[in-house]
């Protein structure tokens, strides 16, 4: 992938603003309630029963927290996306077993998050830039898929 100058200046711009443990949270949640289907996948979470367990879960707290702090390597590796997340990606095929789909669902969820974080500075050409990002990411984690 080519970023350009705004590209860039886009998505750490807004990244500098994020709250990794808030946004990670809300985002893993968001994901745990929109497309609840994705919950098989965190069985060993405890109480995801309704919205306001699941929000207030810590294990999933927790992990949204790890999730986006990843996020935050690629960010910070805008030119080495898909060597960065080779591991990820192996970790997420072979063990995990999580359809790749998943990735596409969770970045376009995190754009919502953004999107009602940074209202204001969440413009049409910073929601393209983190389109792209999160499109992105999506491919470079199912790259090691087979
Ligand atoms: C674990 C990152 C998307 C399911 C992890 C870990 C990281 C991570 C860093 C911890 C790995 C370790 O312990 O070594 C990401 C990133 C994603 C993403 C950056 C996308 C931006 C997803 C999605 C799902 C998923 C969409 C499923 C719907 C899991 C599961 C674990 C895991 C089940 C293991 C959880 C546990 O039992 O501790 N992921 N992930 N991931 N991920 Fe992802």
């Amino acid at each position: 992938v080519h970023w350009t100058a705004e590209e860039k200046q886009l998505i750490t711009s807004v990244w500098s603003k994020v709250n990794v443990a808030d946004c990670g949270a809300e985002a893993l949640a968001r994901l745990l309630i929109v497309y609840p289907w994705t919950q098989r996948f965190f069985s060993s979470f405890g109480n995801l029963s309704s919205a306001t367990a699941i929000t207030g879960n810590p294990m999933v707290r927790a992990h949204g927290k790890k999730v986006l702090t990843s996020f935050g390597e690629a960010v910070k590796n805008l030119d080495n996306i898909k060597k960065s997340f080779a591991q990820l990606s192996k970790l997420h095929c072979e063990k995990l077993h999580v359809d790749p789909e998943n990735f596409r669902l969770l970045g376009d969820i995190l754009i919502v998050v953004l999107a009602a974080h940074f209202a204001k500075d969440f413009t049409p050409a910073c929601q393209a830039a983190w389109q792209k990002m999160v499109n992105v990411v999506a491919h470079a984690l199912a790259h090691e898929y087979h």
